[in-house]
């Protein structure tokens, strides 16, 4: 990095829900990225906004019974709340809906238009008709037509990574009220991206992205870029697009222009000059990013400056996706962990401190195991670097007032080793390579803790307090080293530090100010460990709060759709026709080549055995099923399918999905038993 300016962003987070865990990763990473260039003296900016167009914010709004501007604000509100308790630090932190972001969507649109870079087209959509709404890409789920793998989005596969057309998914159904979608034609406005193909190609190959994020693009180079269609129709949060009365840009046309509109939101509230952060080639442009959008900034993104006489960013980083211990973050098992609930209990420094010590600049996902969580913050953060300062500290102000000495000849070397890190740790920083710099880090506390066990300053200051006041100094330098080192990741334990210890605000040209000869405050009890005990409570809390929003999520269906229509009707005589037993499932198997079937061998008692094939595949895995009861319609006449003859049908009922339930009998019941 040897250019004068650094602007940085982070994705936008959708206005849509509370931030989570996953988010922070992102948050986190970046914002140890902008402070350690801010230490190291460049003129280094963090923009950031909140991306508060589209149609999940608007059904969020309809839901919460606010207007759109009332919901993203609410939002806008708790977002600037949970960054300040994890010490994210944006300089500016805006809005998508807003003037200068209207202003320059404009202008680009306007300018793709001039270039030749916009068709208007007729184009058959996937439209519900229950919601009268065109349906967005996450609203529509199906069959990936690449992988085969079910229940994915319309817009791309979590399977196999395909991104595809939401009409080439088989099955599709809106998942805001589960009916199937029609088509339906409307005029749209698309981006010819093809335009750009041999630029972008050249971009790419410029070393702007990591290399295993070249290899990917190349694939779809391969694979030929597709127009983008960057016009939506009514009922849509967002942007009018000039000259037109009911369609919008898209989400995603408006959500990066945000990085550029938030920077002139600063630039104007700071009288710094625009033009020389987004035109200028001497500032470099950085954007962090998940592996999830990548096509947007890789692509789409480059390719809209490339139209609009904006320049291209210098580095896309993108990371991995986060678990928590060992599996994808989830609402249904209670592991979508909202930042404000984890601060709640947890130090949120604490999960800095961890997410850097798995972040090394890869793609690869990271997880957040908490057994692992307590035994590394309460070994690394309590144990070896709070310690080492807050016993060294005490023994000064306790025995020789507070004042720091000389730090001998003898010990220089020791100083000069921890000294020597500085510029490995500041570069594995810019390298992302948080991992390792934490390692340097906890090996360098090793170093000064067995200087402190070596010296016995408790004990040598009953017979020699000079030297010990020597070797105390030599001590709390060494800690004053490391809380240097960590400063990008613990900014407030530092701020601690460097109040008690009267540092000064310490960037990285302090590594070589010294702690000697001064009068010194005893440090304040720096970190506590975190005890499993706060984990508990954290993922109980959490789970009730995930129970919450999944029953909310299913309810809110029957709410926004219409009632089917019902069924013509059935006289109480043609009720009592259905002959309800007890069932006893003896086998349960996946059936080849069933998207939705499982086939049960069930003992209905009186040595009767009944095969049926049972729509729950969604819901069970047939080991579930295998040895437990079941409650099955008896007399249904058998029915031929079209894997085989089925006798009978499992009483089940739920949304779909993984939500469908088996009616299970009482404990005691047997085989056979009629239930009424
Ligand atoms: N609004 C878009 C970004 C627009 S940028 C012009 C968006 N928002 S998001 O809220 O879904 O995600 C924001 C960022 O957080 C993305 O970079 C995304 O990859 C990241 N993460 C969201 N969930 C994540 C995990 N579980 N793990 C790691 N990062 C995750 O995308
Ligand atoms: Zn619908």
């Amino acid at each position: 990095m040897n250019k004068k300016k650094i602007l940085v962003t982070s994705a936008l987070p959708y206005a849509n829900g509370p931030l989570h865990l996953g988010h922070l990763v992102e948050y986190i990473q970046t914002d140890i990225w902008v402070r350690n260039h801010k230490m190291n003296g460049v003129d280094c900016r963090y923009m950031c906004a909140d991306d508060t167009h589209g149609t999940p914010v608007m059904i969020g709004a309809r839901k919460a019974k606010m207007t759109n501007e009332e919901y993203i604000s609410k939002i806008h509100e708790e977002r600037i709340e949970d960054f300040g308790k994890f010490l994210v630090e944006f300089d500016n932190y805006y809005t998508t809906h807003s003037e200068e972001n209207r202003n320059i969507c404009e202008h680009i649109f306007n300018s793709m238009v001039q270039g030749g870079h916009i068709e208007e087209k007729e184009i058959s959509q996937m439209y519900c008709e229950k919601d009268k709404m065109f349906l967005p890409d996450r609203f529509i789920k199906g069959t990936c037509p690449k992988c085969g793998a079910e229940d994915q989005y319309g817009d791309s596969c979590e399977k196999c990574g395909a991104t595809y057309d939401p009409a080439e998914l088989s099955d599709s159904y809106c998942t805001v009220c589960h009916s199937k979608p029609i088509m339906k034609n409307s005029k749209h406005y698309f981006f010819k991206l093809g335009n750009f193909s041999k630029e972008l190609q050249e971009w790419l190959g410029g070393g702007h992205v990591q290399e295993e994020i070249h290899k990917k693009l190349n694939e779809w180079f391969k694979e030929g870029l597709k127009n983008w269609d960057i016009s939506r129709d009514e009922p849509y949060f967002g942007f009018k697009i000039p000259g037109t009365d009911d369609k919008y840009f898209y989400v995603w046309l408006d959500a990066p222009v945000g990085y550029i509109a938030s920077t002139k939101n600063w630039c104007d509230k700071n009288s710094s000059d625009f033009e020389s952060w987004w035109k200028s080639p001497d500032t470099e442009i950085c954007h962090f990013i998940g592996k999830d959008i990548i096509y947007f900034h890789c692509l789409f993104w480059p390719a809209m400056l490339m139209s609009s006489g904006f320049r291209t960013p210098d580095k896309v980083f993108v990371h991995g996706f986060l678990t928590i211990n060992g599996e994808k973050m989830s609402k249904s098992r209670g592991t979508f962990i909202k930042a404000s609930t984890f601060a709640k209990y947890i130090n949120p420094e604490f999960l800095r401190y961890y997410y850097a010590c798995k972040l090394s600049g890869g793609i690869i996902d990271i997880d957040l195991n908490f057994d692992d969580f307590v035994l590394k913050v309460n070994s690394d953060i309590v144990g070896k670097i709070a310690n080492l300062g807050v016993r060294t500290s005490s023994i000064l102000s306790r025995s020789l007032e507070g004042k720091t000495g000389k730090i001998l000849e003898e010990d220089l070397p020791f100083i000069d080793e921890i000294k020597n890190s500085a510029e490995t740790i500041k570069q594995l920083y810019e390298k992302l390579d948080y991992a390792r710099a934490m390692r340097e880090i906890c090996r360098l506390s090793d170093v000064a803790n067995k200087f402190v066990e070596d010296s016995e300053p408790w004990s040598l200051v009953k017979t020699d307090p000079e030297k010990t006041r020597s070797k105390l100094t030599a001590s709390l330098e060494a800690f004053r080293l490391l809380v240097l080192y960590l400063k990008p990741v613990m900014p407030k334990f530092a701020s601690k530090t460097e109040e008690s210890l009267k540092t000064g605000n310490m960037d990285w040209s302090h590594i070589n100010s010294t702690l000697e000869n001064r009068q010194i405050e005893k440090l304040p009890h720096l970190a506590t460990r975190t005890e499993k005990e706060s984990i508990d409570k954290m993922t109980e809390e959490t789970k009730k709060e995930n129970e919450v929003e999944v029953k909310e999520k299913t309810e809110e269906k029957v709410e926004i759709s219409e009632i089917e229509p019902l069924a013509p009707e059935c006289t109480i005589d043609d009720f009592a026709k259905i002959d309800l037993r007890v069932g006893y499932v003896k086998k349960a198997e996946h059936v080849e080549g069933a998207k939705k079937l499982l086939h049960l061998i069930v003992d209905i008692g009186g040595g009767i055995e009944k095969n049926i094939f049972a729509g729950i595949k969604s819901a069970y895995e047939p080991e579930k099923l295998e040895g437990t009861q079941v409650v099955i319609v008896a007399n249904l006449q058998p029915r031929k399918m079209k894997f085989g003859m089925s006798e009978g049908m499992v009483i089940a009922a739920g949304p779909g999905g993984s939500d469908i339930f088996v009616l299970r009998p009482d404990a005691g019941a047997k085989p056979g038993d009629r239930i009424h």
